[in-house]
């Protein structure tokens, strides 16, 4: 089977100096028929963005890149975990690359000593009968967090911390490698490694929803990947989607 759902890996990898974001590359691309795993990687965005409508800073120096995942690796029965299988793609390799204790902050933010390392963010497609869908992922490797303005935003670099720059396709190639790695492992496994890596756990956190706000202590997440909270009044409340902040 895992031959067979990844005829096309290593992947294609288009690599473009300057564009506006690598999520509207990888979409014309895979609506003129570019295979599973074609990669989009840019040094720099001009319009790139973040979960939420945010618009998120992509100044050289960054790794910042799309993905285009259709229908064959049965993407549409997984895309519930999708953000799992990213964020801890991103984390494990953070770590066994540098050393350096990248964590999860649910659902899928990378933080790195409390400060946002990386995001991910999943977009869909309609291209002719199917949906295709676009993993796009940045991280902050070799910038100056500081000089940028990104340390106000509560941002870090690979750089900020290690003090020295790293390869940025050396680190595409070992995130490549573990979501092909993380997009086949059974759902216990993946879940098992997503608490171990997810810093929300054991929180006190205000979440952000469509309507509403939600005070309370995140005590687990759940086989569904959604994030479990015991509110101020001692309610249980599954969360499946919001913007969480850490109160400590
Ligand atoms: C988040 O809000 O945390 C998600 C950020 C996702 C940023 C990446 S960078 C590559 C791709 N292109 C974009 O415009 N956004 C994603």
């Amino acid at each position: 089977m895992f031959g067979e759902l990844c005829q096309e890996f290593p992947p294609v990898i288009i690599r473009l100096r300057k564009v506006s974001s690598t999520m509207d590359i990888a979409k014309e691309f895979a609506v003129k028929g570019a295979p599973e795993w074609t990669v989009v990687i840019a040094e720099e965005q001009t319009s790139g963005r973040g979960r939420l409508g945010r618009r998120w800073i992509s100044p050289r120096g960054g790794l910042w890149f799309s993905l285009i995942l259709h229908s064959k690796t049965g993407i549409h029965e997984k895309l519930y975990i999708l953000p799992a299988i990213a964020g801890v793609s991103v984390a494990t390799t953070v770590k066994d690359l540098y050393g350096l204790q990248a964590k999860l902050k649910w659902p899928n933010d990378i933080i790195l000593h409390e400060k946002k390392l990386g995001g991910i963010l999943i977009e869909s497609l309609a291209v002719g009968e199917n949906i295709t869908h676009i993993l796009g992922i940045g991280l902050n490797v070799n910038i100056d967090s500081t000089r940028t303005g990104l340390s106000d935003l509560g941002a870090v670099s690979i750089r900020d911390v290690l003090g020295r720059e790293v390869d940025i396709s050396i680190l595409l190639k070992g995130i490549l490698n573990s979501l092909l790695r993380y997009f086949f492992i059974d759902k216990k496994s993946l879940l098992e490694m997503y608490r171990g890596l997810c810093e929300t756990i054991g929180k006190r956190v205000k979440i952000i929803l469509e309507n509403s706000v939600v005070e309370g202590t995140a005590i687990d997440v759940s086989h569904d990947f959604s994030l479990i909270v015991v509110d101020d009044d001692g309610q249980r409340q599954r969360i499946l989607w919001g913007d969480v902040i850490h109160l400590r």
